[in-house]
């Protein structure tokens, strides 16, 4: 009987605090879920604006080198020399940059990808050459999304499409024998395309920007969400459970144990009330109590007649 009666006291307490438990649960899940995903989407807007802070800066620099230094710089140059320091937009952009993501903005990329290079180490890699690809076929005029670098490290990547825009550039790309013999002198004859004609899509700009550290933190963010809630859940739990075991289920147990005593004629003259019970629990120890001096009375005065 005590078994039995053990096994419901638990059944309600266990069926009540499961429900919250779960329900709990999926609710962290979602939050944490959520919350990753709203950091991670504003990380992706903060990479784009930061991408395209570094593409205007570099625009603009090159702009200005074309429209206002080249044609003073030409002019101030020998006419068979070559300083490509001086002299080509790329060469200028490319050394700026490079002591930009080495010291300014360490773990931030821009690449002039190109797939016949003058300077080696611009020579496009797996990705940059399908984006290029994906560029020649003119489906895209511009690219952006998430990529993933050999080691692993992700990074939001910006890119955009470079044009041969005339006999300008192909004097220097297509063919060595028109180029500046400083300009063979320094990089050799392996970024030539005999192939090269005006209007070809042969490199790409590409600014990369790390990921690494705001997947991080929206991983923190997330899980001290999830811990955070986790915690006041337990701690909610337990309270729950404390309570109805404290108030409800042992006040109810102890009241039903003593219906039995009283059921059986054993101890009819005590009380079913105890401190234990209060609110409707009382009430209902109360009409119950009732029913046993009812019944008390009853019995006299049977035995009386
Ligand atoms: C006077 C010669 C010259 C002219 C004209 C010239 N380039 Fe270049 N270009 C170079 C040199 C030299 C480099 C390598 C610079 C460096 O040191 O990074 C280069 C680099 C590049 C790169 C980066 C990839 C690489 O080859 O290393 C691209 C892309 C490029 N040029 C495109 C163009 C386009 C487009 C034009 C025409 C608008 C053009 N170039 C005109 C000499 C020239």
């Amino acid at each position: 009987m005590a078994l039995k009666g053990m096994r419901t006291s638990f059944g309600i307490r266990f069926k009540f605090i499961f429900m919250m438990a779960l329900l709990g649960f999926i609710a962290l899940v979602g939050i944490g879920y959520g919350a990753y995903t709203f950091s991670m989407q504003n990380s992706m807007k903060d990479a784009d604006t930061k991408a395209k802070m570094m593409e205007a800066y570099i625009k603009a620099g090159r702009a200005y080198f074309m429209k206002e230094q080249r044609p003073l710089v030409n002019a101030l140059v020998e006419a068979d020399r070559f300083y490509p320091e001086l002299q080509s937009g790329f060469g200028i952009t490319r050394r700026i940059m490079d002591q930009v993501q080495g010291e300014e903005l360490y773990g931030f990329q821009f690449k002039q990808a190109s797939l016949v290079p003058h300077h080696p180490p611009n020579m496009a890699d797996s990705f940059e050459e399908k984006i290029i690809k994906q560029f020649q076929d003119g489906k895209m005029r511009e690219q952006s999304g998430i990529m993933e670098k050999e080691n692993g490290e992700p990074f939001y990547y910006r890119s955009r499409p470079i044009k041969m825009a005339g006999e300008s550039c192909l004097r220097c790309h297509k063919n060595p024998a028109d180029a500046p013999k400083d300009l063979i002198e320094l990089y050799g004859t392996n970024g030539f395309d005999k192939k090269f004609k005006s209007g070809d899509i042969f490199a790409a700009y590409l600014v990369y920007i790390p990921l690494g550290p705001a997947i991080e933190a929206a991983k923190l963010q997330a899980t001290i969400l999830f811990g955070g809630g986790a915690s006041i859940l337990l701690i909610g739990l337990l309270s729950i459970y404390l309570f109805l075991d404290i108030r409800i289920v042992k006040p109810l147990m102890e009241l039903s144990s003593r219906t039995q005593e009283v059921s059986v004629g054993r101890n009819l003259e005590k009380s079913l009330l105890s401190g234990k019970m209060k609110d409707e629990v009382e009430v209902l120890a109360r009409s119950i109590d009732r029913l046993r001096i009812s019944l008390v009375k009853m019995l006299k005065r049977r035995k009386n007649d």
